[in-house]
């Protein structure tokens, strides 16, 4: 049997943003918020280093603008920008409103601590110390406090298990008239697809760098929401940026663990095989240079010698303050045979952002009339071609704050709720090869990791744009006569995403920020402030 639900606010998602979002509106709303697994298992969970703001007098708004502009590479909307880092220090202090607790400095170190004696680190790209955090496992600490109070309030309800499939939007007879009124869902436990009907439905279903082989992020990240929103009809941009993270352990039983940023900010060096440090070739910041720079240098450097991987050391520094300040990391390493304190640790980039996305405006709102995207799901302008370190939690929490605000106002005066039809399962079967679907993932992640990695070009997008067509193909035809399961949603999904990013990439015929292609080595000037923006022919939402 399936159920139909009927909510004020529809929230898909239950990370940083999502949940967010549902304690601001839940004073004046009935909320329902989804997650397709547990309620912590998206990226927000394994966030370490932590969240970038203004916090400590010394330093200022410009200069955490001006950062976040030059990592960016021309592409960042400053609007954008100045919007999101004028509210870090509010958006920090509702976090600690709300329990979030903090790394605080004990031997109260005049360079590192703020007021409320909270120690502050600095990660790459970051002109001064402006990181707050708990230890190395911030966004264990903010997601805790946060489910909290989301599991406490009631007017919220939370459906685990659940994965949002498609949007639904009413029968508008023009553009302007038309908007979202909810969405089906698979209960991956029941395997029935339920109905939420809502007046206002947020997209915060995090990122899709799952995409790729090898990556930081946990199994969700397929980028769900980015393809619903495109299916459903709204513009995505800017999706060739995808950032590969530096530092993730190289060990053939952790491949997806981080070593934080904080690391190197903090001292940590960046090793050669024969203990030379080699990131002062590359930019004048040394090992705290931008990402998109780290990560290319260290390709580089992986290519020129031959390396399996290349090494993080900071064992130079104060046994006691490693442990105390990076006590996750230090645990993971030793159980794996890496002492921290004294070995220089093995480590590749892996996959980990995705700075494009859904595009939203100050608001987050979508092309779509009461659809909203908020935290990693949306292009709202602030990383343009690189994400600093750090700015993406803040981004979470700035947007579902000013979304939670349109949202309320909305709902004073909009139209009442749209009952969805149920889901017409009539002409779809049991799958028999199931194979076909976990054949595919593992062929998309291969050759999006070999063709549309750190360094591209021309051949190798036009190779994978060939390879996504014909899988596009098949699983249309697999989707239209069989009965869908998680796989197959998310695998539908992530070859969305992948045509998105390989699309962008072939339009973006020069190297920018997180972009770097053979064939166009430099950067246009005539490029620079031009995003790269997609517009889906509109498609009808039953299959
Ligand atoms: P997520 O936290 O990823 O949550 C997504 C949610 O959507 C999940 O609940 C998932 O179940 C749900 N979902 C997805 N699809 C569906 C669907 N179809 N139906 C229903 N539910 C769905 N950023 C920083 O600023 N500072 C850091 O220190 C930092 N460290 C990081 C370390 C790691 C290892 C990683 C992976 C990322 C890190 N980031 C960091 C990036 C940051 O954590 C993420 O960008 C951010 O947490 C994204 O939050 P979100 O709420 O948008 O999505
Ligand atoms: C890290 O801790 O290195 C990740 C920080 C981020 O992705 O912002």
């Amino acid at each position: 049997m399936s159920y139909s639900h009927e909510f004020d606010v529809l929230v898909i998602g239950s990370g940083a943003a999502g949940l967010n979002l549902a304690l601001h509106v839940a004073d004046n709303a009935n909320v329902a918020i989804l997650s397709k697994n547990k309620i912590s298992s998206g990226s927000t969970s394994w966030a370490q280093g932590g969240i970038a703001a203004v916090l400590d007098d010394r330093d200022t708004m410009e200069s955490h603008i001006d950062d976040t502009i030059k990592a960016g590479a021309g592409l960042c909307d400053y609007e954008a920008v100045k919007f999101v880092v004028s509210q870090g220090k509010e958006a920090i202090n509702w976090l600690i409103e709300n329990g979030a607790d903090f790394t605080k400095d004990h031997e109260h170190d005049k360079e590192t601590v703020v007021e409320g004696d909270y120690h502050l680190t600095k990660e790459g790209g970051h002109s001064f110390r402006r990181v707050i955090h708990s230890a190395d496992a911030t966004g264990k600490e903010v997601q805790i406090s946060l489910e909290d109070k989301v599991r406490k309030h009631p007017n919220i309800t939370l459906f685990e298990h659940h994965m949002a499939v498609d949007l639904v939007s009413n029968k508008a007879t023009s553009p302007e008239d038309r908007r979202c009124i909810g969405a089906y869902v698979l209960d991956t436990k029941r395997g029935k697809i339920d109905a939420f009907s809502a007046r206002a439905t947020v997209l915060a279903t995090g990122g899709a760098s799952r995409v790729y082989l090898y990556t930081s992020n946990p199994d969700g990240s397929t980028g769900d929401g980015i393809a619903m929103a495109w299916r459903f009809g709204c513009r995505v941009a800017n999706m060739e940026f995808n950032q590969f993270h530096p530092t993730c352990l190289y060990h053939p039983d952790a491949r997806t663990f981080l070593l934080t940023e904080a690391l190197r900010g903090e001292g940590a060096y960046l090793r050669l095989p024969n203990g030379d440090r080699f990131m002062d070739r590359f930019d004048p910041r040394g090992e705290l240079a931008s990402r998109d720079i780290v990560a290319h240098a260290i390709d580089h450097e992986m290519k020129r010698i031959g390396a399996d991987c290349l090494y993080l050391d900071i064992s130079h520094k104060d046994d006691d303050f490693i442990v105390e300040h990076f006590p996750t990391i230090y645990k993971r390493c030793l159980k794996l045979g890496y002492d921290l304190t004294k070995d220089p640790i093995p480590i590749v980039p892996a996959a980990h952002y995705t700075c494009g996305g859904v595009m939203t405006d100050l608001k987050a709102r979508t092309d779509v009339n009461n659809l909203y995207a908020i935290g990693e799901v949306a292009h709202t302008g602030l990383h343009g071609a690189n994400r600093m370190a750090s700015n993406s939690l803040l981004e979470c929490l700035v947007y579902a704050h000013s979304a939670s605000k349109d949202i309320l106002e909305n709902l004073k005066v909009d139209k009442p709720i749209v009952i969805l039809k149920p889901w017409d399962e009539s002409r779809v079967t049991d799958s028999d090869e199931e194979v076909v679907v976990s054949h595919n993932w593992n062929e998309l992640r291969h050759f999006m990791w070999d063709y549309v990695g750190i360094v591209r070009s021309t051949r190798r997008l036009q190779r994978a744009a060939r390879r996504i067509d014909m899988l596009a193909g098949e699983i249309r035809e697999y989707y239209s006569y069989f009965r869908i399961s998680p796989d197959l949603l998310e695998l539908r999904n992530l070859v969305t995403v992948a045509d998105t990013i390989v699309r962008s990439a072939l339009l973006r015929t020069e190297s920018r920020g997180l972009h770097h292609t053979l064939d166009f080595p430099d950067s246009d000037p005539e490029m620079e402030g031009r995003n790269t923006i997609l517009k889906p022919a509109r498609r009808p939402n039953s299959r």
